[in-house]
């Protein structure tokens, strides 16, 4: 009976009509987790960026959406419908394009330069307006200084807790069917889920989040 919002995917920060820049993304996480959040009986709405990989789960209502921003609207408007539980999995694009062009940009042989402009943070718009109750949590993707990165974003963004992926890791992060992840929690403990399917790193994930919700940690 609880209400799940779950972001998925990459998004797609357009150059031009036919061009450009994204991430390696292929919402095989984020589909796990809302399939396994339906399973135990959870509303779930994903809104997600153009993934491989969309929620299999026949409960499990899908947004699609393109860029940041789109990704950004959606996510905030299903937030404030009322939300138990929010799963920031996306891997949204933290620049985006500053004036991307009508038409099809041509070679000429010479340098091109991109002016990028930083889109908004999903994570931290819910995180500075969130209600008290439910629970809030986010991934972060790492290649070095993993663990203080994570903390930090953790805080900033106002989560309950933070699962940490470290593209350092074999068989860990974008596109395999695999993670291994460490979920942190604001009250400073954590759990290291070994590497396992990401349906098994769900379920692991869905169990912390329904410990929180209870009120336990
Ligand atoms: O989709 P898969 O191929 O299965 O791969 C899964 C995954 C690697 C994408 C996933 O496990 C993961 O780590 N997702 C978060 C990736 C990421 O962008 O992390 P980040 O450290 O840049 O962002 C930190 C947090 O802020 C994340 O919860 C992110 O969703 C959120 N964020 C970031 C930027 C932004 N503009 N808005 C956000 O909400």
């Amino acid at each position: 009976g609880r209400r799940a919002v779950v972001t998925s995917g990459p998004t797609r920060e357009a150059i031009d009509p036919v061009r450009f820049i994204s991430n390696h993304s292929s919402g095989k996480m984020a589909s796990a987790i809302a399939d396994e959040l339906s399973r135990r009986g959870a509303q779930v709405t994903v809104v997600s960026g153009p993934a491989a990989v969309y929620p299999s789960h026949p409960g499990v209502e899908v947004r699609k959406v393109v860029s940041a921003e789109e990704m950004y609207r959606a996510a905030v408007e299903e937030y404030g419908r009322g939300c138990d539980i929010t799963v920031l999995c996306a891997a949204v694009a933290d620049f985006t394009p500053a004036s991307p062009s009508d038409t099809k940009i041509k070679k000429d042989g010479s340098r091109m330069t991109l002016e990028l402009l930083p889109t908004k943070d999903i994570a931290a718009a819910i995180g500075s307006s969130r209600r008290p109750d439910g629970v809030i949590a986010g991934f972060a993707l790492e290649t070095d200084n993993a663990r203080e990165n994570a903390l930090s974003k953790l805080r900033r963004k106002n989560m309950d807790m933070i699962v940490l992926n470290s593209m350092r890791d074999p068989g860990a992060g974008f596109g395999v069917d695999t993670n291994k992840v460490t979920v942190f929690r604001r009250d400073g403990s954590s759990q290291d889920i070994p590497l396992a399917s990401k349906r098994e790193v769900a379920s692991a994930i869905v169990d912390n989040i329904e410990k929180l919700l209870e009120g336990g940690c």
